[in-house]
């Protein structure tokens, strides 16, 4: 028998029903921040926050520019040992809360060298008007330089690429690789929701056997707290603009 016991949409309700009985907020948006962005969640105005431990299951609930958001500060990941639906089980619980919108980041190593602007448009699960509407708020913010679309790969970690494999990663196509995220948009996906992934991108993969530079997750985090500020401004004005309550 499976060691992992799935959860059924009862669970799912128990918890959604649970956090609806601690908080008035109702969040049509759910913001999942990735390593080292948990800042966002810390800006977030008249909260009312959970630690994880406290919730039969987990997240925070506030508001983010007269938005209702429920934000979590942290994932959870494959490679901290937990199962699919343990990393997705949030997901859902925020479709049981109204949830319409999933806004996703995460920190990420770049494939693609200087990230050109000749990226392959990617269709399907990351929603199109929230894509323009990113790239509108990117241009008025003058981050146009610097934010581009591309293929996001996710991988299990916790280790770091091999040069091998971070070469038969972008023959493949992708342009960022990254430990998280997939799961929580397919399952968001499959529930309905809307959504907009962002990744940090952190550091260039090491793609070339000649190159000596080695990432690490101190360099991954350290960029993503210099970044942080950027990332907050772009998600708070797209949170702002999203045309709901
Ligand atoms: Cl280079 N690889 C993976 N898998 N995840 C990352 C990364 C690299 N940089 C940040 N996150």
């Amino acid at each position: 028998p499976s060691l992992v016991k799935t959860p059924h949409h009862d669970d799912y309700q128990k918890t959604a029903d649970w956090i609806l009985s601690q908080t008035q907020h109702r969040p049509k948006v759910a913001i999942i921040c990735g390593s080292g962005l948990g800042m966002l969640a810390d800006a977030l105005k008249l909260q009312d926050s959970f630690h994880y431990s406290d919730i039969p299951g987990f997240p925070q609930s506030t508001e983010l520019k007269g938005k209702t958001c429920v934000c979590m500060q942290g994932r959870f990941h494959m490679y901290e040992g937990h199962s699919l639906c343990k990393v997705t089980f949030p997901v859902r619980v925020f479709k049981l809360l109204g949830v319409e919108t999933l806004i996703v980041t995460n920190a990420a190593g770049a494939l693609a060298d200087g990230f050109g602007p000749r990226f392959p448009p990617m269709s399907g699960v990351y929603d199109k008007d929230l894509r323009r509407l990113a790239k509108d708020i990117c241009k008025s913010l003058g981050y146009s330089q610097f934010v581009q679309e591309g293929v996001y790969c996710m991988v299990g970690g916790p280790n770091f690429e091999s040069i091998a494999e971070a070469r038969f990663l972008h023959k493949l196509g992708a342009d960022a690789v990254g430990m998280s995220t997939a799961p929580e948009v397919l399952v968001a996906s499959h529930c309905g929701m809307k959504v907009f992934g962002l990744s940090l991108i952190t550091n260039k993969v090491v793609k070339d056997y000649d190159d000596t530079e080695k990432v690490n997750h101190e360099g991954v985090l350290g960029v993503s707290k210099m970044r942080s500020e950027t990332l907050q401004t772009l998600v708070t004005e797209l949170v702002s603009r999203l045309d709901i309550n």
